[in-house]
């Protein structure tokens, strides 16, 4: 569509400078110091909806931060598209491994991103792409080309677990009432491989205490003689995978679906290679569970990984000492069908009993949430295709994806709707690492796209 095009070139540096002043607001919604920010970030979503051309935009309170919610009803026999990001961003942390200040954004170019990439913490996940959807709005308002009716929904607690949200939709099923949802929270293969995410991993997030002796000992008296928490946990937690990398708790995968070898054919139709995969992560090898593929792997199977380990003397120089207490962060990625409440209850009893007499463990469930899987055959995704293959000139390739975003099932469950995740983020943009960015290049490209979806999903619904 030229018009969009031509709206996009005219607008370019407007778009990327009101993106810039978002990623300057440091909306870090898993660290308390952040919180008059991650407030102040939506009120500049708020605003940023009204300019937009949302007839209706308001701040909705909840238990944590506050959900932004616009809309433009323009008929009720047209179909209704809702639209669901996140304000929220991750700790930037480590900051002394950024090469720019991650609340300062600046645009660089890279080899990925010869157009330049906008290096900021959330440029890709999920202000770059949440706001993507602004712009798309706006042009669709200002150049007269909505076909439908619109619904935004933008949280700023996806970042730890969304734990209100469930209750905001609970409650709120009428007004978030829609026939699509319409989110780009992910990626795609590569710029010139299109691709729509049609599944997403569920999670459980656990944390682990082992408890010793009554108080941090003198490792030479009592080296030997007692148990030592921090061996004791790193053993337990080695068995909880056997020799071919197969999670030993039991029942684990009782309820994992498993891939026809038709599925698993047309999944390894996906371009891929090896050698850029482990070049560009600076590693000899990939490691994983036997008898799959690194694709399959990573998107199909259930992982479990410590995220953080930590107890005993870790300051400068040595301090000989046999700690009290040593504690680690578990996560469980799980597939469709497992339950994450289960797996989370499995893993508590599993690990409560292979804990040695001498110690004492305490599992301490987190948060979790369902995977999904969207069909291919839906009104959405035909749309979806249909907008890639006029905006990129190529069909998109179906893939299911690794990540996590809880809320997706509990969309289906409540509200009876399909989603539909467009993302334009790759997976080199090292989202939640140091040095996130978003390619320049991907946000005017997802633009260009969004108001595509909009135009096939309302003649398909017709
Ligand atoms: N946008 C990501 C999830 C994602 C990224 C899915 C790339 C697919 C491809 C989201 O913000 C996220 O980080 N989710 C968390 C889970 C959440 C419960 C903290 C995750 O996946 O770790
Ligand atoms: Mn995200
Ligand atoms: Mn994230």
């Amino acid at each position: 569509m030229k018009n969009i095009e031509f709206y996009i070139n005219e607008h370019k540096d407007r778009f990327l400078s009101e993106l810039i002043e978002l990623l300057k607001i440091p909306s870090v919604s898993a660290d308390p110091a952040f919180k008059d920010n991650v407030i102040k970030t939506a009120d500049v979503i708020k605003e940023s909806l009204i300019k937009a051309g949302c007839d209706h935009v308001e701040i909705c309170q909840t238990k944590g931060f506050p959900v932004v919610y616009g809309e433009k009803i323009i008929d009720d026999n047209l179909p209704t598209v809702l639209v669901y990001g996140h304000y929220d961003v991750q700790p930037a942390d480590p900051i002394s491994l950024w090469h720019s200040p991650p609340f300062e954004p600046v645009i660089k170019k890279t080899s990925i991103h010869p157009e330049g990439a906008i290096f900021a913490r959330g440029a890709c996940d999920d202000k770059g792409q949440m706001y993507m959807h602004v712009k798309a709005m706006e042009l669709m308002t200002k150049t007269n080309q909505l076909p439908c009716n619109v619904k935004f929904m933008i949280e700023g607690e996806e970042e730890v677990g969304s734990v209100n949200l469930s209750t905001f939709v609970k409650e709120n099923r009428e007004k978030l009432k829609n026939d699509v949802i319409l989110i780009s929270d992910t990626g795609m293969i590569a710029k010139d491989i299109p691709s729509i995410t049609t599944g997403l991993r569920g999670l459980s997030y656990v944390e682990v205490e082992v408890t010793g002796p009554n108080r941090d000992l003198h490792s030479g008296l009592y080296g030997g003689a007692v148990a030592n928490p921090i061996n004791i946990l790193t053993k337990m937690i080695a068995s909880l995978h056997d020799e071919n990398n197969h999670i030993t708790i039991p029942g684990f995968y009782d309820n994992v679906e498993e891939l026809s070898l038709d599925d698993r054919a047309e999944m390894a139709k996906a371009p891929f290679n090896l050698q850029a995969y482990t070049k560009a992560l600076d590693i000899d090898a990939v490691y994983g569970e036997q008898g799959y593929t690194t694709n399959e792997r990573n998107s199909i199977r259930p992982t479990l990984d410590v995220n953080g380990i930590w107890g005993g003397y870790i300051g400068e120089g040595a301090k000989t000492v046999i700690a009290s207490k040593a504690y680690a962060k578990i996560s469980m990625r799980l597939v469709p069908n497992q339950d994450w409440r289960d797996i989370t209850e499995l893993f508590k009893t599993h690990f409560e009993s292979i804990a040695p007499a001498g110690v004492t463990v305490k599992v301490n469930p987190h948060h979790g949430g369902q995977g999904y899987v969207t069909p291919t055959d839906s009104i959405g995704y035909k749309a979806a295709s249909a907008a890639y293959e006029e905006s990129f000139g190529k069909t998109p390739i179906p893939q299911r994806s690794g990540g996590s975003i809880p809320i997706v099932s509990l969309f289906e469950d409540e509200l009876k709707s399909k989603t539909i995740l467009m993302g334009f983020g790759l997976d080199s943009d090292a989202i939640h690492s140091p040095n996130e960015h978003f390619g320049l290049w991907n946000y005017f490209k997802g633009i260009e796209t969004i108001p595509l979806f909009y135009k096939h999903f309302t003649a398909l619904s017709k």
